[in-house]
C-alpha cells in the first residue's frame, strides 16, 4: 500500500475487467463467465439489492480489492435470513494490509443497515488459511445449515 489511502465503495459495471484480473490472480485461473453471470444480476435484476463493494486507491482509482454477495429484495421486502457472502478477493501486492478485514467491515455494516440480521459463506473446508480469516472476522460455522453433496 505504501501509505495510500484506500477507500471502500459500492461496485459498478467498470469494475469488471479489475474484479476479473485479482480473481485470477489469487486462484490461478480464470472464472469468466461465473463473473458475466454475476455482473448481469449485479446490474441488470431489479430485485437485487447492491451490496458488493471493491477497495480503490484514492490516488489513482485503482481497484485493489472486492468483496460480492447478493441480498433479494422479494415480494415480502428483505429477506432477512437470505444475505450471503459470495466471494472476496484481495489483489497479491495488497494483501495483509487489513484491506479484506476493511471490505467484510463495510459489507457486513451496509447489510445490517438494510436489516439483515445474518450473512451466510461457503469456504473449503482444507482451506486453513482462509477459515482463519473468515474466524479472525467473527464467521464460525453454522449452527443451523450443512452443505449436502453426493456423487452423480
Ligand atoms: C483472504 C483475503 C481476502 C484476505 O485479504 P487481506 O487484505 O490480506 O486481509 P487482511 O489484511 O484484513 O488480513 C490478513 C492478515 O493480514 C494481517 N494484517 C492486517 N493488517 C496488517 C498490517 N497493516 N500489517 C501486517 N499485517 C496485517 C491480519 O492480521 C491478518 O493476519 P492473520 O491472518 O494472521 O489474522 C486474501 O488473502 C485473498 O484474496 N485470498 C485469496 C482469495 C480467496 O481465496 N477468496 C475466497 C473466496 S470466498
Amino acid at each position: 500500500m505504501n501509505g495510500s489511502t484506500i477507500n471502500i465503495r459500492l461496485m459498478k459495471a467498470d469494475d469488471f475487467d479489475a474484479v476479473v484480473g485479482i480473481d485470477e490472480k489469487v486462484r490461478k485461473a480464470s472464472r469468466l463467465a461465473y463473473y458475466d453471470l454475476k455482473f448481469e444480476k449485479l446490474l441488470e435484476s431489479n430485485e437485487y439489492v447492491p451490496t458488493s463493494l471493491v477497495a480503490e486507491e484514492e490516488e489513482d482509482g485503482t481497484v485493489v480489492g472486492f468483496v460480492m454477495g447478493e441480498l433479494y429484495m422479494g415480494e415480502y421486502g428483505i429477506s432477512q435470513e437470505g444475505a450471503t457472502l459470495d466471494t472476496i478477493g484481495v489483489d497479491p501486492n495488497h494483501q495483509h494490509k487489513g484491506i479484506g478485514e476493511r471490505l467484510i467491515n463495510e459489507f457486513v455494516d451496509h447489510l445490517k443497515d438494510l436489516g439483515v440480521q445474518k450473512i451466510n459463506t461457503l469456504i473449503d473446508k482444507n482451506d486453513s488459511e482462509l477459515m482463519h480469516f473468515f474466524s479472525t472476522n467473527r464467521f464460525s460455522p453454522s449452527k443451523t445449515i450443512i452443505s449436502l453433496e453426493r456423487s452423480p
